[in-house]
């Protein structure tokens, strides 16, 4: 971790704007849902969902979200800034989305990692995050475009 390692809490409505360019620059891939009414939408759903990493001076280098839907956990967004990489923050995130879920009432926790980024499946890896191989999964934009 830096000096002061990052604080992690529940995104307020005034970081949307600083999260979806967060993710423009350091996410993977862009997702459907990047955009303010997703955002809107994720949280009047599931408040709390948002988790965002922030450092001393309080810039977002870190977000998780960690969705519940009352059947399973799932964690989508899960992006670090590549100042902050190897620290330990992606961990600590998604220590604190696990504690979010479990204490929801969550019993098991799915997210799809990009396969072809050899850092997620790593990192999932050594967070004992198991692949289902058996599981394929099956998805289609129901409005509007064709990101993931
Ligand atoms: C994947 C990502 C979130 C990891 O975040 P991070 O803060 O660097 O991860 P941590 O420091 O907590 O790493 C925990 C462990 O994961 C593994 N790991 C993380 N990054 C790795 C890499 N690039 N290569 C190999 N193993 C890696 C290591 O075992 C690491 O422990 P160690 O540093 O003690 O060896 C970050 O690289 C990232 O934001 N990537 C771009 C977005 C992305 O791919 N997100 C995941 C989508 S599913």
């Amino acid at each position: 971790m830096h000096a002061t390692p990052p604080v992690i809490g529940p995104a307020t409505p005034e970081q949307f704007g600083e999260i979806l360019s967060f993710w423009r620059v350091a996410a993977a891939v862009a997702s459907t849902t990047d955009d303010l009414s997703g955002l809107e939408v994720l949280v009047a759903h599931d408040p709390g969902a948002l988790l965002v990493a922030t450092d001393a001076g309080g810039r977002i280098v870190g977000t998780l979200i960690a969705a519940w839907d009352g059947w399973r956990g799932n964690f989508y967004r899960l992006v670090v800034h590549p100042d902050h990489r190897r620290l330990g923050l992606g961990r600590a995130l998604v220590g604190a989305g696990e504690t979010r879920l479990i204490q929801l009432g969550a019993r098991r926790i799915s997210l799809f990692a990009v396969g072809s980024h050899p850092a997620a499946v790593a990192f999932w890896d050594a967070l004992g995050y198991r692949r289902d191989d058996d599981d394929v999964r099956f998805a289609r934009n129901v409005v509007g475009t064709q990101k993931r």
